[in-house]
């Protein structure tokens, strides 16, 4: 069974269009002028049960556009999308509990409570089992270190450990899919390899559909099995990872071969 699937999906912001200067900003708080901007084109993909994809483009591309509407953030321009069946935007309260979403960026935690006391809301919202959120808590303390700043409000966390913290309250309720929206930003190398060995286990546990953006591609050849890179909201290759190594040779690193790919534009 697919656990995503994506038709044609379609995003257009409206942009506000201003003349340069004061004159300019004056003329736009008379009589505004808005433009359309087509974020996401019209991309088709799917992705199966248990895989791990890598979703890769330069700044602007249209990644984390398409990931806040595949967690029903954002309502699409076009298109339609299935997650587990359910179309994410109609259907958010259910998509809730079947996904699990971290955004670099932004915390998803309550700000000016402790941690510990964010996992155990997240118990009573998610309704999760005493004895399933126990093992989970103990997995993720074990991993991801969470231990040493459990007491701690959200506030005070260094980057890393909010970001480990925010890894382990979206997979608390063992979703069936991961959407990860550069997890890595900012954190050092450490950590990194830890929460990229966490994401390893956790899809070949439990078999987590992984969706995964990251400007930094050492750690994804060996986490990702696939691999779809957007250009201007336009997919641009959608490989296996296996298959770009057999094509391009074992020898190269990810890096390597996303440049020769662009410098061919070759297609497999
Ligand atoms: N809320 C918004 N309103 C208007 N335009 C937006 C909005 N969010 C994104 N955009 C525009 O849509 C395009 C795609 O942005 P998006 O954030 O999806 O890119 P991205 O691939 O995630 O880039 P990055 O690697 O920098 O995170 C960009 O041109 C951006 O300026
Ligand atoms: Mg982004």
């Amino acid at each position: 069974m697919n656990a995503i699937e994506v038709h044609d999906l379609k995003k257009n912001y409206r942009i506000v269009r201003k003349e340069p200067g004061i004159a300019g900003s004056l003329k736009h708080l008379i009589s505004p002028r808005y433009e359309e901007l087509s974020a996401v084109k019209g991309i088709t993909f799917q992705i199966p049960q248990g895989e791990s994809v890598a979703f890769l483009g330069a700044n602007g591309a249209g990644k984390s556009t398409t990931i806040k509407m595949l967690t029903g953030i954002m309502q699409p321009s076009g298109g339609t999308i299935k997650v587990m069946g359910k179309d994410p935007f109609s259907d958010r309260i259910r998509n809730a509990k079947k996904i699990g979403v971290v955004f670099g960026q932004k915390t998803q935690l309550w700000w000016d409570i402790p941690v510990a006391e964010t996992f155990r809301l997240l118990k009573k919202i998610y309704e999760i089992p005493e004895e399933q959120y126990r093992k989970n808590m103990e997995k993720f303390s074990n991993i991801l270190g969470l231990q040493e700043f459990m007491d701690q409000p959200a506030r005070k966390l260094s980057l890393g450990q909010r970001v480990r913290a925010d890894l382990a309250a979206a997979l608390v309720h063992d979703p069936p899919i991961l959407f990860l929206d550069e997890p890595t930003i900012g954190i050092d190398v450490a950590v990194k390899q830890k929460i990229y060995g966490f994401l390893k286990e956790i899809n070949r546990e439990r078999k987590t559909t992984i969706l995964l953006t990251s400007h930094d591609m050492k750690d994804l050849e060996s986490l990702c099995d696939r691999l779809i890179i957007l250009e201007k909201g336009e997919i641009l290759f959608d490989d296996p990872m296996d298959r770009l190594f057999e094509i391009y040779g074992e020898g190269l690193s990810l890096e390597e071969i996303i440049i020769e790919l662009f410098e061919h534009r070759r297609v497999s």
